[in-house]
């Protein structure tokens, strides 16, 4: 594997997974961008050539039944979504090069190269297999869409996957009872022919790649799990309707979006070339070039990216990823992040509240390079931000700063030695990229913050404070906090990564260019600084409450927060359109001799005069009635009662008794109007 020293010029080009286009970007995904964007900022810093590009995961069912709930095209579903993510990343700080959507030209001629490419060296098979189909929406059911009572324990409401209640595994054909979660109707068992990667056919060359130093030691323990359980062959066509790009030569064939997804990861690379000069898609990735492919993803995908990806761009003639990178889950507060507790954050959300860099120096500080989950526990969250790097970090500039501004013009001593804390500092530089290099980014962490405590255990000896109180010792003290300056500009350029924006004020205040790595190198004296200005507050619990219970509010149904009455379930327009409301006059209300609560009714309906016995005895007189307009359900299958015929329904609110009020339409409405 290549060096991390900064004097060979790495090319590197670097993703995170792409997020799906059906959602906000939270704060899980946001620990993979940030774990990425340091990675990459690291890897500038050291002067090498870092490239960093996403896009949006457009495809599949989900979005598609998404937009259709939404009334709009899924076109336009995806750029909706597509310019928030964008804009949570921007105001997050994390800067891909390229951010793109797996629905692009692109995406579409490398999916069709990469899928010809495969068939033609004998990689898919085809054959007939069974699934749930709704007869209702003419469509296949992915088996998140089928639910229905567990095969195992009969709880009920389950998935066709998993039982959440036992969880039992099965497939979605074994589940009781089981309904279309789009339709509600009861699907049928339907054939059809589906494509296949054999990916059995790259199993020696996919176990020697993951015993190369391209997985982490976790990983590479996982996939020989999978590889002696063996590996199967995947299913990579979806049938229409289905949102997705249709496979060459196999009409209403579309390809599994897991399919395109990744190939996104090299169409985003595509269009940026086509954007920049000098950038060739080729040398980053034909066979055997000496760029590097780097990978950050979650543990859950680790599938996809270390076995079906790998083969998929082997079996196509590409190179193959120089290092997969996967960390584990965020939790919060100790648990799976939770939409009613309010710790499913959005990413918009906590911008509303706090600074990106507070987080992101959380994040950095609690990273590892292992898969184990990830607590953010907001105690901890206050503290380290308010410890670390207000307390110690911009605590170490401020207090040596003024000194410099009121005694000295703003202006920092000559050093005629450098200072053993200054040589350690600089000496720290190697371990601590060795550290980022590796994401061992919370030990990094503690080493820059122990070097931030010998910082401020100097300032403390030294009491600049005292000594500025005697003429005679006024040199020393600029000596001192120019010393001090240069810690703190060293202490910058290992935090920078994680905290770019802190890190330019800094450069402003310092008044020097943008910090690299090997600044390291480079003191500060005899230069002018600027006043320093406070860069970071502290932060305070009261925030993150806000933030906590903004989620509740963002999450809720409206039915569950506000209404003792729950709303029924949601249902389409065109089930609400079969419902034919028409205004009606009442001509006529009497008593029914024999029924309490009844009146019968005569409405005239422009022209043609309507039988309605309506149960609103208890809250009016007939003679109130009469004349009166009001709507009716005027498509009621007639019901026979004991008094006659009801042909339809009045609408009336209320508990009953005397409160019950029939409903008025507003001056202009005449007998016949459609409600609609
Ligand atoms: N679209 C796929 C990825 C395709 S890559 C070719 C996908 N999207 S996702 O939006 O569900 O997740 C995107 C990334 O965010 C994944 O790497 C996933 O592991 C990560 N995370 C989603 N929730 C997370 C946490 N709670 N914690 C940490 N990472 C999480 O999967
Ligand atoms: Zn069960």
């Amino acid at each position: 594997m290549s060096s991390t020293h900064s004097t060979n010029k790495r090319r590197i080009l670097v993703t995170s997974a792409l997020p799906y286009a059906n959602g906000s970007i939270h704060l899980g995904h946001l620990l993979e961008h940030i774990q990425t964007d340091i990675w990459m900022r690291f890897q500038k810093s050291r002067g090498h050539e870092c490239i960093g590009v996403c896009a949006d995961d457009t495809h599949g069912t989900p979005i598609m039944l998404r937009a259709q709930k939404e009334g709009i095209s899924p076109e336009e579903f995806i750029a909706a979504t597509r310019e928030e993510h964008m804009k949570d990343f921007e105001d997050f700080l994390v800067n891909y090069d390229n951010y793109h959507s797996t629905h692009s030209e692109e995406n579409k001629m490398m999916c069709e190269h990469i899928y010809r490419k495969l068939n033609e060296a004998g990689h898919i098979a085809k054959r007939e297999i069974s699934q749930l189909f709704d007869p209702e929406k003419q469509m296949f059911l992915p088996d998140r869409f089928v639910k229905g009572e567990c095969p195992k324990c009969g709880s009920s409401d389950q998935y066709g996957d998993n039982c959440d209640n036992c969880s039992a595994t099965y497939s979605p054909t074994e589940l009781v009872n089981p309904k279309s979660a789009v339709s509600g109707a009861t699907p049928v068992i339907k054939n059809s022919e589906h494509f296949f990667f054999k990916l059995t056919d790259f199993e020696d060359m996919l176990k020697a790649w993951t015993r190369d130093g391209h997985v982490q030691e976790q990983i590479a323990n996982k996939l020989d799990e999978w590889f002696n359980a063996g590996l199967q062959e995947w299913d990579i066509s979806r049938d229409a309707p289905y949102f997705g790009f249709e496979i060459p030569d196999a009409p209403d064939k579309y390809f599994y979006v897991w399919v395109d997804a990744p190939i996104g990861y090299m169409s985003s690379f595509k269009n940026l070339c086509d954007k920049r000069n000098g950038l060739n898609f080729n040398e980053f990735w034909q066979v055997n070039n000496d760029t590097e492919l780097h990978h950050f993803i979650g543990k859950d995908i680790v599938y996809f990216h270390t076995l079906f990806w790998p083969a998929m761009l082997d079996g196509s003639g590409f190179r193959k990823p120089t290092k997969v990178h996967a960390h584990g889950f965020l939790t919060v507060d100790g648990k799976k992040m939770s939409k009613s507790k309010g710790t499913f954050i959005k990413a918009r959300t906590y911008l509303n509240h706090l600074k990106p860099e507070y987080l992101r120096y959380y994040f950095m500080a609690k990273l590892t390079n292992r898969i184990d989950d990830f607590d953010l526990n907001f105690d901890d969250f206050i503290a380290r931000v308010n410890s670390d790097l207000v307390g110690k970090y911009i605590n170490l500039a401020s207090r040596s700063a003024g000194f410099i501004s009121k005694s000295f013009d703003g202006k920092l001593a000559a050093l005629s030695t450098i200072h053993p804390l200054i040589a350690e500092f600089q000496n720290a530089a190697e371990k601590i990229a060795q550290l980022y290099e590796d994401k061992q980014y919370g030990q990094a962490v503690r080493e820059i913050m122990a070097l931030t405590d010998k910082a401020n255990q100097y300032v403390d000896k030294e009491e600049p404070w005292v000594k500025i109180k005697d003429e005679a010792s006024s040199q020393q003290v600029q000596e001192i906090c120019t010393i001090a300056i240069n810690l703190f500009k060293i202490l910058t350029i290992y935090l920078k990564p994680a905290i770019p924006k802190i890190a330019a004020q800094v450069e402003d205040f310092l008044n020097i260019a943008p910090l690299r790595w090997r600044d390291t190198e480079r003191l500060l004296e005899k230069h002018r600084i600027n006043r320093f200005k406070p860069m970071v507050q502290r932060i305070e619990r009261k925030q993150l409450d806000a933030i906590v219970e903004d989620s509740i509010a963002e999450n809720a149904p409206v039915s569950e927060v506000q209404l003792t009455d729950p709303l029924k379930p949601e249902i389409e327009f065109a089930d609400f359109d079969k419902v034919d409301l028409r205004i009606v006059k009442i001509i006529k209300a009497e008593h029914v001799e024999g029924a309490e609560k009844l009146l019968k009714l005569q409405l005239d309906l422009d022209g043609v005069t309507k039988q309605v016995f309506a149960g609103i005895k208890s809250a009016y007189l007939p003679e109130d009635l009469e004349g009166k307009l009001t709507v009716m359900v005027a498509n009621l299958k007639p019901r026979k009662m004991r008094f006659g015929e009801s042909e339809g329904m009045v609408l009336a609110a209320g508990p009953g008794g005397k409160d019950l009020w029939i409903l008025n339409p507003d001056e202009g409405a005449q007998p016949g109007m459609r409600v609609k």
